[in-house]
């Protein structure tokens, strides 16, 4: 039986051509980019080469990326990098309830360290509203962290509202692009932001890698004492295979942006649309239009969303049941429980995220098997009302 890869939100299989122009940087350019050498200096090459390719992918300057080891540690940086350098002119920083556990377990990291974290909310599609967080300011405040589009329901937040505001208050602003960069334009003047996380392995290219924009003149503190490298922001000798990837993987996701999101759209209505009509009591999760090209967030009524994904499974289909980062807690998902939807919808909710190679026929086939699957569930269940 072939497989059906739809947990995109999770991870994604890296692009042939990453990986292709990956290998040379473990065969033969494996030289350090720091070495004064000829084969170091092809490795700093491919350094420079990477960042201006990484930098094009979000309409910044090559000088304003700092390559890291994926969006968790980004986060972190942003995060940390911005309180350890400013603790003295202010000790505020305001965010979202429904952030990934990157920025969420670092804001938790900083209260306990003398920080005050204002948690906005979000409405029941998920978005949060501008005025909040302008409510939220104070003159404490030093940061704002907001992310573009969120991991589990693929809401795309109102982020150049709430950048231009930040700004107007003298406040830094980070966003967490990890979910929205590739699938939708990002571009850090349009968004207005000083800061940006991104992650290479949802974009097809390797795990283990990633890129932190951050604003020419924003100054931040490393978390990492080392050596001088990625300007003093981040400290060890660079990833260059890894980075290679990254870099690969930004261009291929920029050249295919459009065809990518026009397919994964109409897939995804597709998707919404079948389920929803053909399925009693099941419902979208997040907002109906202001939400990722290729999210798909359902709940269904009388089932547990663990035991549809095992069913799925065993028909070839890989999805998730809420967030990937949390699926192996049964605390119910933070995101679903922020939009005001009860613990037991919650548990019968499916993430499922689509990628460039899906078709239109295994759309029609997971769904399909969906209606099946929710019949024969409620059929078992004690919790069906019986008509
Ligand atoms: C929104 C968001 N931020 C951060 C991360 C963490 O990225 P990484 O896996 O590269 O550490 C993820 C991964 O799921 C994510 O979805």
């Amino acid at each position: 039986m072939s497989k059906i890869y739809m947990d995109h939100g999770a991870t994604t299989k890296p692009d042939p051509e990453v990986v292709r122009a990956m290998l040379p940087y473990y065969e033969e350019y494996f030289g350090n980019a720091s070495s004064l050498h000829s084969i170091g200096q092809e490795a700093a090459v491919a350094l420079n080469r990477s960042r201006q390719q990484v930098a094009d992918l979000v309409g910044a300057q090559p000088e304003e990326i700092i390559f890291t080891s994926g969006g968790t540690e980004s986060d972190n940086l942003a995060l940390k990098g911005i309180a350890s350098l400013k603790k003295n002119s202010g000790k505020h920083i305001i965010t979202s309830v429904i952030e990934h556990p990157a920025v969420l377990n670092t804001c938790k990291y900083l209260q306990d360290n003398g920080f005050k974290i204002t948690y906005v909310p979000v409405d029941d599609q998920g978005l949060v509203n501008p005025v909040d967080v302008e409510d939220a300011i104070t003159e404490d405040t030093i940061l704002i962290s907001i992310m573009h589009a969120n991991n589990e329901i693929g809401t795309i937040q109102p982020i150049e509202e709430i950048g231009t505001l930040a700004h107007e208050r003298g406040v830094l602003m980070h966003t967490d692009a990890v979910q929205s960069v590739g699938k939708i334009p990002v571009n850090v003047d349009d968004l207005s932001v000083d800061m940006l996380s991104i992650s290479a392995h949802k974009i097809h290219g390797p795990k283990g890698v990633g890129a932190l924009y951050v604003r020419k003149g924003t100054r931040l503190e490393s978390l990492v004492q080392g050596g001088g490298h990625e300007m003093g922001k981040r400290a060890g000798t660079e990833n260059i295979p890894g980075i290679v990837g990254l870099a690969k993987a930004a261009e291929l996701a920029a050249q295919r942006l459009d065809d990518d999101a026009s397919k994964m759209c109409s897939l995804r209505d597709s998707a919404i649309k079948k389920a929803l009509e053909s399925i009693p009591e099941s419902y979208l999760n997040g907002h109906p239009t202001r939400r990722l090209p290729n999210n798909v967030h359902l709940r269904f009524s009388y089932v547990e969303g663990e035991s549809l994904l095992m069913m799925l499974d065993m028909k070839g289909v890989a999805v998730s049941t809420g967030s990937a980062c949390s699926s192996k807690s049964l605390e119910p998902s933070h995101v679903l429980a922020a939009l005001g939807i009860p613990p037991e919808q919650i548990h019968g909710s499916l993430r499922i995220t689509l990628g460039r190679e899906n078709t239109m026929d295994e759309v029609d086939y997971v769904v399909e098997s969906l209606v099946e699957i929710v019949e024969k569930l409620r059929a078992m269940s004690p919790i069906t009302p019986k008509h």
